[in-house]
């Protein structure tokens, strides 16, 4: 088995390039030496250091699934210098890739369980990737409903998967925008709003959500409300990296490293550091 070097950007290709909204570019790449690309694995909710040369690394989901690995996708978001560079790049071009890193969504404990994923804007990125190894791995869960939303239709990513997880019928899947704009036939309404509608049980069942920290707040009140319990909420977090295996400390929260302890985190587990988020 050939060794990847989290310490290392390996060359890799990039194979296609998807413009999702105005402001996110999803990068299909493949790493360039053939039997680290054979070799590569990592479990859903893991990020990677992506990097252009001349302008620096930053960090982004795994969003592909373990399941399939013939390529691995990252969606970025424009942000600052990197990411604009990284929008400049087309299939063709080289990047390095500095990955797996971080911990992973506790998808074994989720088995035999509902999951609801909870996905705004951005944040549906590492849900993307859980929810694929979860339709990869059907029977190992129970009933799994996917609530999506941005602040308009042109905001939304991912829009190759959706015809795919809307017609499905092993899964509920409600797409939702801030206002009503034409030609849309989905539903209209804010993220926590929707989701009390939707009322998903609590009984055996996991939240995992990610987005903006409005979202993300309103939405935790809504999952209280329907009676989920602190450890029954998983999110990810977002706080910056540099070298992205424990050593620089740029990461911290608390005694935490977010690069090894997380990204991944219960609320549970939130709820016991400071609040410096
Ligand atoms: C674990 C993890 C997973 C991530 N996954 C994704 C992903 O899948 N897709 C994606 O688009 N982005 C993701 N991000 C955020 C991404 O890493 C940053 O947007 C990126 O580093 C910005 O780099 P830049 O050089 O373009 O911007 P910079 O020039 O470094 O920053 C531009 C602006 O963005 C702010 N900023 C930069 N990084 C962050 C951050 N982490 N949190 C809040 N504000 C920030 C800066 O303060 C500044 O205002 C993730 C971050 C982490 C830590
Ligand atoms: S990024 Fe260096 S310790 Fe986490």
């Amino acid at each position: 088995m050939t060794e990847i070097n989290p310490y290392l950007p390996e060359p890799a290709t990039i194979l296609e390039t998807i413009q999702e909204t105005p402001t996110i570019k999803t990068f299909r790449v493949r790493l360039d030496d053939p039997a680290k690309m054979r070799s590569f694995s990592f479990q859903p909710g893991q990020v990677g250091q992506l990097s252009v040369f001349g302008a620096g690394e930053a960090t982004f989901v795994i969003n592909s699934s373990p399941t399939r690995l013939d390529h691995l996708q990252f969606s970025v978001m424009r942000a600052g210098e990197v990411t604009s560079r990284l929008h400049g790049l087309a299939a063709g071009d080289k990047v390095g890739v500095r990955a797996p890193l971080g911990n992973h969504f506790p998808y074994e404990a989720m088995k035999g369980r509902d999951i609801v994923f909870i996905g705004g804007g951005i944040g549906m990125a590492p849900l993307r990737t859980l929810l694929l190894f979860m339709l990869d791995n059907r029977a190992d869960y129970g009933k799994i409903s996917l609530l999506y939303g941005a602040r308009s239709p042109v905001d939304m990513a991912f829009k190759a998967d959706l015809p795919d997880w809307t017609a499905r019928s092993d899964m509920t899947t409600v797409l939702t925008i801030d206002r009503e704009a034409e030609g849309w036939e989905h539903t209209v309404g804010l993220i926590p709003n929707v989701l009390l509608e939707m009322a998903p049980s609590p009984d055996n069942a996991v939240a995992v959500t990610c987005g903006p920290p409005i979202m993300i707040k309103f939405t935790l009140q809504a999952l209280k409300r329907l009676g989920f319990g602190d450890e029954q909420i998983y999110t990810t977090l977002e706080k910056r990296m540099k070298c992205g295996v424990g050593l620089c400390g740029r990461c911290n929260i608390g005694a935490k490293y977010v690069c090894v302890d997380g990204p991944v985190f219960s609320y549970a587990q939130l709820r016991e550091l400071p609040n410096e988020l």
